[in-house]
């Protein structure tokens, strides 16, 4: 599909770790319709080197930058508005991680500082990319900010531990920040609400393919899958999208719109 959507647009994806992740189908997809962009994600993940692979692919060149560091973000979109020739059109924020998670810490048991981290990561560097691009004003007029999140902000899904709280504040953020944008400079800022999907993060969560199932069969579309949320990405860093903001749009095949479904019911009535 080349419909050159983002013809002559300019940005910055972060979170692409390997193939199966949402920010690495959204580079190729970007990079498809014409955009030009940096990649980048935190040191650490730079060192597993399949992200050098996929900046050939897409001609372009990978910026290291820890999102919870104010110094990184500032470093980052300087560079990178030397390397792209001026101001960005999108921003995906495409970053999620929590240490209760991967150690496995129930809900009624968080390790606190961990928690913190969790948040920092996963939502409070959202805001960060937000107010150093407008401290630093790195966004174009009726530019593009973008950000994932899970329908656990708004349902308890018990397995989400402290990421639930994550991500009902990034999605806080991107109401509280859009609004401030939107009267700055006429930037729009939105998160994606996406089905669970088969990524490094994802799968990282307790139960994964239990809910992963229930959802897929919940959902009259089924789960929407990776590459599906990275052309929604796309439309929304298309000028398709521009009055679109401070949304949290649900991308999940009408799972968040569905009582119970008849695959579902089949399971549950001799019980
Ligand atoms: P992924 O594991 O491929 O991507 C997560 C990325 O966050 C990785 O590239 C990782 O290196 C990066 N990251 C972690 N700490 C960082 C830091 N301090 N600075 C910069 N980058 C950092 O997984 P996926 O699924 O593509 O995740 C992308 C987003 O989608 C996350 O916000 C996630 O919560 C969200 N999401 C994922 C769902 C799923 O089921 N996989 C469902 C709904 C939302």
């Amino acid at each position: 599909m080349a419909e050159n959507l983002l013809k002559g647009k300019v940005g910055i994806i972060t979170g692409a770790l390997d193939e199966n992740s949402i920010a690495w189908k959204t580079a190729i997809k970007a990079h498809e319709q014409g955009a030009k962009f940096v990649l980048t994600n935190a040191p650490i993940a730079m060192r597993m080197g399949a992200i050098k692979e996929l900046a050939e692919q897409c001609g372009t060149i990978v910026i290291p930058a820890d999102a919870t560091s104010l110094e990184d973000i500032e470093k980052l979109y300087a560079e990178a508005k030397e390397y792209l020739g001026g101001n960005f059109d999108f921003l995906l924020h495409s970053i999620g991680m929590s240490p209760n998670i991967r150690k496995g810490r129930s809900y009624g048991d968080l390790n606190y500082d961990w928690a913190m981290k969790s948040y920092d990561v996963s939502a409070i560097s959202f805001h960060k990319m937000m107010q150093v691009a407008e401290k630093m004003d790195v966004m174009k007029e009726w530019s593009s900010i973008m950000g994932l999140s899970y329908i656990a902000a708004q349902r308890v899904f018990p397995f989400y531990t402290d990421m639930a709280d994550a991500k009902a504040l990034l999605e806080s953020i991107a109401r509280g920040y859009g609004y401030r944008f939107g009267k700055a400079k006429k930037v729009r800022v939105n998160t994606i609400s996406q089905s669970p999907t088969k990524t490094t993060a994802g799968t990282g969560i307790g139960g994964f393919d239990a809910f992963f199932n229930f959802a897929d069969k919940m959902s009259p579309l089924g789960n929407a899958s990776a590459e599906a949320c990275a052309d929604y990405i796309i439309t929304m860093f298309s000028d398709l999208t521009r009055y679109v903001t401070m949304q949290n749009l649900f991308h999940d095949g009408g799972y968040s719109t569905t009582g119970i479904s008849e695959e579902l019911m089949e399971q549950f009535k001799d019980l």
